[in-house]
C-alpha cells in the first residue's frame, strides 16, 4: 500500500426519512474522487454515515411508535442500501449511535471544557425546532421568524454549556480569507461579512430538553447539542480518543469535506474553532457544492419535491444517473433537476457520443478485419490532435479531480470522446476499407480510435465504475492495462489486439416518450408534499374579468443578466433583465427565498408595463411573476428557449 494518503468525506446524514437524489450528490462526487485517487496510488480513506441525534428524528420515531434508535437503524439500511445501489465505494460508516463515537465526542466535550473553552451559563432566546438552533434578536429575519428556514421561533431559556468561538475570530477570518480552505473562494467574503464582522457569538452546545444526545459526561442531565456531536465524527470515526480505529495519525488532516452550501457555515466556522480549540491540524479543503434543485427549489422532503434515485435507477442505470447529476453540478452553484434535461444527456453524451464510438469502433474492426487488427501501421498528420488530446487528458482531469470540479473533468473526457468521433468523419474509414493499399492506414486509425477510448474510459471509470469494464471487453483491454499510469500514454493496446461485440452500453431513449413516464412515474411516487400546498390554503379564485381586461397585462419572457441584494432591505432583489429590447431594472421581494446565485442565467416571466416604482429608494421596472406557496413565494421559471421578450397570452 502507498504511503500517501488521501481522506475524504461527506456530511453524516440525517436518517430522518429517505434519501433523495439530493443527497446522492455529495456521495457520488466524493466516491468519484477516492475511485480516482485510488487510481493514482493514494490509500484512500473515505469517510460517510449517519448524523443520529437530531430531534426531529426523537419526533419522527414518536410518530412511528418505536424508539429513535430502532427508528434510525430501519432508516440507516435503507441509506446504506442506497450507497450500495449507487456504487458508493466508502472505506468506513460511522453512525453518531455507535459507541465510540459517543466516547471520543465526551472526552472532547470533556477536554474544551478543560481547556476554558466551554463554560456554564444560562440560554435565553429564540428557538427554531426544525433547524434546533437558538437565533438572537438580531439574528431573526424581518418577520421575527429563524433566518434560516422562517418559520416561527418560541421563546426558550434553560441551563446550557457555551463554546467560546470569538477566542478564534481572527484565525478564522484568515483562514477563508488567506488560504484556499474553502472552495470556492468566492463565499469566503460572505461569510466574514455575515458571522464573523459582527462578532462571533459563543455557541450553545448543549441542552436540557431531550435525553436522545451524548450526554454530558460530568452533568448528564445535559446533552449535546447537534453540532460538536456530528462535527466531531470526522475524527473519531479515525480512531481520534477511542480504541475503535487506529488511523488517526495516519489520515488526519483529511484532505476534503465535501458538504452543500446550507451547512457550509458549520464546517467554515464551527469546525474550525472546534479543531482550533482542540490544538487539532486542520483540514486541507472544504469543498461546498450547490443544491441539487427542483423549480428553483432546494429539492427536499418537506416541499415534496424529491426525486427518488432508485427510480431513476432502474429506467437509466446507477452510472448514468451518477454522470448526469456529476455534469450538470458546478462547484458552488445550484442545478436544476429535470427528467428532459437527463434524458438529452444520457441521449446526447452516453448514447449518442460514448455509446457509439465504443460500438462503431468495434463494429469496424469486426468487419474490416474479422475482429483483430493487423500489426501494421501507416501514421497521418490527421492522428496528431486525437493522440495529442488523448494523451494529455490525465493532466486535465488530474487537476480538475484535485480542484473537485467534476464537471469540468468529465467535460474534459468528453471533449476526447467528441474529438474521436471527428476523427472517425475525417478519416473516412469505409473510404479506406475499399482500398486495398490502405489497409494498414485502416488498421492505423481503428487503433487510434481503440486507444483512445481505453484512455478515456480509464478515467471516467471511477465516475461510472459499473459500464466502463463492459467497454473494456469490447475494445480487448485486458483489465490489468486499465492504470492510471497507461491513462496517461497512448499505445499501450497490443498492436494485432482483437475486440468483441458486446451488448448496446446506452440504449437510445426516445426523448418525448421518456420524459412523458417518466414524469408519470415520478408523480405517482412523489409523497405528499407538506401541508403548505394544502388545498385549504390557497387563495380563492378572483373575480371574473374580460379578455380586454387580462389584454392590459403585458407580460414579457426575460432573462436574469445578473442580480444582487439592496443594501439595507433585507427582502429585497435587485435585478438586470433583458426583456427583449435592453435593460430593465426591476427589484423583488424575494430575497428570502433566492441567493442572486440562483436567478442568474434563468428566464423568467416580467409585468412589463406595470408604472415604474421606488422600492427602498431604488428604482423598479416591473414586477417578477412568482406564485404564493403557503408562506412561501416562488419564482415562475420558463424554458431557456423562449426568446427574451416574448409575450404571453
Ligand atoms: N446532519 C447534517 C450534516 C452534519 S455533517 C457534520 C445534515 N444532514 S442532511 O441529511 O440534512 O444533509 C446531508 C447533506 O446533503 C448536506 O450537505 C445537505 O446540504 C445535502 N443535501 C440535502 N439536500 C440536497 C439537495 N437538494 N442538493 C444537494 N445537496 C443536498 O445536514
Amino acid at each position: 500500500m502507498s504511503n500517501k494518503t488521501f481522506y475524504i468525506t461527506t456530511p453524516i446524514y440525517y436518517p430522518s426519512g429517505n434519501p433523495h437524489i439530493g443527497h446522492c450528490y455529495t456521495n457520488v462526487a466524493c466516491d468519484s474522487i477516492a475511485r480516482y485517487k485510488r487510481m493514482q496510488g493514494y490509500d484512500v480513506m473515505f469517510l460517510t454515515g449517519t448524523d443520529e441525534h437530531a430531534q426531529k428524528i426523537e419526533e419522527k420515531a414518536a410518530e412511528a411508535g418505536v424508539t429513535p434508535k430502532q427508528y434510525v437503524d430501519d432508516i440507516v439500511k435503507i441509506f446504506k442500501n442506497l450507497w450500495s445501489y449507487m456504487n458508493i465505494s466508502y472505506d468506513r460508516y460511522i453512525r453518531t449511535t455507535d459507541d465510540y463515537h459517543i466516547e471520543s465526542a465526551q472526552k472532547i466535550f470533556k477536554a474544551l471544557y478543560d481547556k476554558g473553552h466551554i463554560y456554564k451559563g444560562e440560554y435565553k432566546g429564540k428557538y427554531c425546532v426544525p433547524c434546533e438552533s437558538y437565533w438572537t434578536e438580531t439574528q431573526l429575519d424581518e418577520n421575527g421568524c429563524c433566518p434560516e428556514c422562517h418559520r416561527e421561533v418560541t421563546e426558550k431559556s434553560e441551563e446550557a454549556y457555551f463554546f467560546k468561538m470569538s477566542t478564534f475570530a481572527d484565525r478564522i477570518e484568515k483562514l477563508l480569507l488567506e488560504t484556499d480552505y474553502l472552495r470556492p473562494r468566492t463565499r469566503a467574503m460572505e461569510l466574514v461579512n455575515n458571522f464573523i464582522k459582527p462578532g462571533l457569538e459563543d455557541l450553545c452546545v448543549t441542552r436540557t430538553t431531550s435525553k436522545w444526545g451524548v450526554p454530558v459526561p460530568f452533568d448528564e442531565k445535559h446533552v449535546l447539542y447537534v453540532w460538536i456531536d456530528a462535527l466531531s465524527n470526522y475524527i473519531t470515526a479515525m480512531g481520534y480518543e477511542n480504541s475503535a480505529y487506529d488511523d488517526y495519525e495516519k489520515y488526519w488532516p483529511a484532505d476534503v469535506h465535501m458538504v452543500a452550501k446550507d451547512i457550509m457555515r458549520f464546517h467554515a466556522i464551527i469546525w474550525p474553532a472546534m479543531l482550533m480549540a482542540l490544538d487539532l491540524p486542520l483540514p486541507k479543503h472544504l469543498a461546498v457544492h450547490g443544491w441539487i434543485t427542483f423549480n428553483g427549489q432546494k429539492m427536499s422532503k418537506s416541499l415534496g419535491n424529491v426525486i427518488d434515485p432508485l427510480v431513476l435507477g432502474e429506467r437509466y442505470g446507477a452510472d448514468s444517473i451518477r454522470y448526469h447529476i456529476m455534469r450538470e453540478m458546478a462547484l458552488g452553484s445550484d442545478s436544476s433537476f429535470s427528467n428532459k434535461i437527463m434524458i438529452d444527456r444520457i441521449n446526447s453524451d452516453l448514447a449518442n457520443d460514448l455509446g457509439n464510438l465504443v460500438s462503431r469502433t468495434v463494429a469496424m474492426v469486426i468487419k474490416y478485419f474479422d475482429g483483430t487488427l493487423p500489426a501494421e501501421r501507416e501514421s497521418d498528420e490527421l492522428d496528431k490532435e486525437l493522440i495529442s488530446m488523448a494523451e494529455g487528458l490525465r493532466t486535465n482531469v488530474d487537476k480538475y479531480v484535485d480542484e473537485t470540479q467534476l464537471n469540468n473533468a468529465l467535460a474534459e473526457i468528453f471533449k476526447v470522446i467528441s474529438r474521436a468521433n471527428k476523427y472517425i468523419d475525417e478519416t473516412a474509414p469505409w473510404v479506406l476499407a475499399k482500398d486495398e493499399s490502405k489497409k494498414a492506414r485502416l488498421a492505423t486509425v481503428l487503433y487510434n480510435l481503440l486507444e483512445s477510448i481505453r484512455i478515456s474510459t480509464t478515467l471516467l471509470s471511477c465516475f461510472m465504475p459499473t459500464t466502463m469494464p463492459k467497454v473494456w471487453e469490447q475494445i480487448g483491454a485486458d483489465e490489468s492495462l486499465i492504470t492510471y499510469e497507461n491513462a496517461g500514454k497512448f499505445g499501450v493496446l497490443p498492436a494485432n489486439v482483437t475486440v468483441k461485440k458486446g451488448e448496446v452500453l446506452f440504449p437510445r431513449l426516445d426523448i418525448d416518450k421518456e420524459t412523458e413516464e417518466l414524469n408519470a412515474i415520478l408523480l405517482k411516487n412523489a409523497p405528499a408534499p407538506a401541508e403548505d400546498a394544502d388545498k385549504a390554503n390557497l387563495t380563492p379564485i378572483s373575480d371574473t374579468i374580460n379578455i380586454e381586461d387580462f389584454g392590459k397585462v403585458d407580460l414579457r419572457v426575460a432573462e436574469v443578466k445578473s442580480c444582487e441584494k439592496v443594501p439595507k432591505a433585507k427582502k429585497l432583489l435587485c435585478l438586470q433583465l433583458d426583456d427583449g429590447f435592453g435593460t430593465r431594472q426591476v427589484v423583488s421581494g424575494i430575497a428570502k427565498w433566492y441567493a442572486p446565485e440562483d436567478l442568474v442565467g434563468k428566464k423568467i416571466i416580467v409585468v412589463a408595463n406595470l408604472a415604474p416604482a421606488k422600492l427602498c429608494g431604488v428604482e423598479s421596472q416591473g414586477m417578477i411573476v412568482a406564485a404564493d406557496v403557503g408562506e412561501d413565494a416562488r419564482v415562475i421559471f420558463v424554458d431557456k428557449d423562449i426568446p427574451n421578450g416574448s409575450k404571453l397570452r
